[in-house]
């Protein structure tokens, strides 16, 4: 049986001081809960306050990007090698607002996958489609293209080191959740995908849902059989929220 994940992207927020009050509270309300790993992912500044703070803890960590390169010559880039330098374990690749706002291509992403597997990050790889997209029918066709990418460069055995989380970018902050059987159609079609080159890693791998997850609605998205967890934007800056859908993802006993 698959583990539950949820881990919370706090995007370009907090600071210091919001950072520590956050940390400080979410320690006690995560500790532990059993069969499901808690994460967060933090701007990088911040990733040496989530080491110190979260070490020993339940929590694990992670960044919510990284470069496509090695060290080297990249002015203004991270490389996986630092995030591992900081205790990450986690890092998102290839979110939407990435991909949208700073243009990030399938053939980026692919890379940025290969260099997180490479540093023994595990990546969260998101993938998802826009409105428009949606209306125009072709959701699983722009899932499957930005699949395809990373397993055209690392192969699909890769998958089984990695987790993947689906982002309809429609309701990323907009409120609107996709609704657990939307959701699930979506997270069956990527697991009946990679089941047809290969059932091992279709069977293991974490599919996580993503887009306004609130306390409110996760529990029924987290009861749907193909969706293992979630990453959560906004409600995981609100300590009860986070904790909540945690909390949530708690299989039954
Ligand atoms: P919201 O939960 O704020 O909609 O953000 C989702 C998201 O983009 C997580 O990566």
């Amino acid at each position: 049986m698959r583990v539950k994940l949820v881990a919370g992207n706090w995007k370009m927020n907090g600071n210091l001081a919001s950072n520590q009050a956050l940390l400080q509270a979410l320690i006690p309300a995560l500790s532990p809960i059993a069969g499901v790993e808690c994460v967060v992912c933090a701007p990088f500044p911040y990733l040496f306050q989530l080491q110190q703070a979260l070490h020993g803890s339940s929590i694990a960590w992670g960044a919510q990007d990284l470069c496509q390169f090695d060290n080297g010559a990249y002015t203004g880039g991270v490389s996986a090698a630092m995030l591992a330098d900081f205790g990450c374990r986690y890092v998102i690749v290839g979110h939407s607002e990435r991909r949208s706002v700073f243009g990030e291509t399938d053939k980026i992403v692919a890379l940025k996958f290969a260099q997180a597997l490479k540093a023994g990050l595990t990546p969260i790889l998101c993938v998802g489609e826009t409105l428009g997209e949606r209306d125009s029918g072709v959701t699983e066709m722009t899932v499957a293209r930005q699949l395809d990418a990373v397993i055209a460069h690392s192969g699909v055995k890769t998958l089984a080191q990695a987790v993947i989380a689906y982002e309809p970018v429609w309701a990323i902050g907009t409120g609107k959740t996709a609704t657990p059987a939307q959701a699930q159609a979506v997270h069956a079609f990527i697991r009946n995908r990679l089941a047809a080159t290969d059932a091992a890693v279709a069977g293991g791998v974490l599919i996580l849902y993503g887009g306004s997850v609130k306390a409110a609605s996760a529990a029924q998205l987290f009861a749907m059989p193909d969706i293992d967890g979630g990453l959560i934007g906004g409600a995981s800056l609100i300590v009860g929220e986070f904790a909540a859908i945690c909390r949530a993802a708690q299989p039954a006993a």
